[in-house]
């Protein structure tokens, strides 16, 4: 920074240091931080993207046992990657996540780049996961600002504006790269990521007390932890009614078999198995008819709990029916499979969980 004078940068070495000294003394043990590969550090953050630290530890490490690094993940079949995935959620990440592996092999001889740039012409990169990838894997001094760093920057700086914006973002990052230390880039950026998910918490009021920037802080300082960063309109989610069947098939001698059938190829939750549904709230006699137009005849119908599924942009408020059939008709779409096999062979997304839960 060339307007900078020597009383700024000594005010900002003294914010760094104070922020990795209480990482060093606090930090979260996560296992990419352990051994920060490149290809660990990337699949962590993928998984990070949209799932909690504590849900991603155990997906992380089944996904390394089977697939330990880029070549073995580039040369996987999709069934085995959404297996993996089962339970995460936001499906395209791992889609392109696999599409990025086999650019590594075609493109890059088989070495994940350590060029923040070159990071984002790979499938399912952008500019935050570039960051985070070149700072922690290979030590590139570039700051990755996601929600967590810009409520911090807000909170510490006193900006008053939205942080929700690209004007938002930049001066964050111009802000963060003059905190950034050029030996432990990897470092500060995690532990900003620390502080943001530990200390410096977006709802209700924030562990101040916790907090090793508390001298560096103008939201400290003045009061204002709770009003900054400024609130945002929340963006309303389209509300679907959706009718989800269990239909039973307990002709059998064993567990009763339940119809799934696999979502289309595009879209939502694109090529996952699912238990049938119907757009709509329907009532037990429209229920009834949809089996029957799927070749089926009901023996007994039941009623199911409500639930509640929450997508980013779409909410399934669903109710659910169990349908016992006779045995089914052939030539139906459906196939059929135990709890067991469910488990073994198919992807049902979480979606369907308080469904899934009532399987015999
Ligand atoms: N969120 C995203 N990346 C992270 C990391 N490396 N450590 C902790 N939380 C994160």
């Amino acid at each position: 920074m060339e307007n900078m004078d020597k009383k700024d940068y000594a005010a900002y070495e003294q914010q760094t240091a104070a922020l990795l000294k209480w990482y060093d003394e606090n930090r979260r043990i996560l296992p990419w931080r352990e051994d920060p590969q490149p290809y660990h550090v990337w699949l962590s953050e993928i998984m990070l993207q949209q799932t909690r630290v504590d849900t991603v530890i155990d997906y992380y490490h089944r996904f390394l046992k089977e697939l330990p690094d880029v070549k073995a993940l580039a040369e996987a079949e999709e069934e085995l990657l959404l297996k993996l995935w089962q339970g995460l959620g936001y499906y395209s990440r791992i889609r392109n996540m696999h599409k990025a592996s086999l650019q590594v092999m075609e493109d890059f001889g088989g070495k994940i780049p350590s060029d923040p740039k070159e990071l984002q012409k790979l499938s399912g990169i952008g500019p935050y996961a570039a960051a985070a990838i070149a700072s922690i894997a290979f030590g590139v001094p570039v700051p990755s600002v996601d929600g967590n760093l810009l409520r911090v920057f807000a909170r510490t700086t006193g900006y008053e504006d939205s942080i929700r914006t690209p004007a938002a973002k930049k001066l964050a990052e111009s802000h963060y790269r003059t905190l950034l230390p050029e030996d432990r880039p990897g470092d500060m950026n995690q532990a900003l990521m620390d502080l943001g998910a530990t200390i410096c918490l977006p709802n209700g009021a924030p562990l101040c007390s916790h907090c090793p920037w508390t001298g560096f802080c103008e939201a400290f300082r003045s009061g204002r932890q709770e009003e900054l960063p400024a609130k945002d309109e929340k963006k309303s989610r389209k509300i679907e009614k959706r009718t989800i069947f269990l239909i039973e098939d307990g002709s059998g001698t064993g567990r009763p078999a339940y119809g799934i059938r696999k979502r289309p190829a595009k879209g939502l939750l694109a090529n996952l198995w699912e238990f049938p549904g119907a757009r709509g709230h329907l009532t037990e006699k429209e229920a009834c008819g949809f089996c029957e137009d799927l070749g089926f005849q009901v023996k007994e119908i039941s009623s199911l709990p409500k639930a509640r599924h929450i997508f980013s942009h779409v909410e399934w408020d669903m109710i659910g029916y169990r349908v016992r059939i006779q045995t089914p008709v052939p030539g139906t779409d459906l196939t059929f499979a135990t709890k067991e096999e469910m488990e073994q062979n198919y992807s049902i997304p979480t979606a369907f969980s308080s469904y899934y839960r009532l399987l015999d």
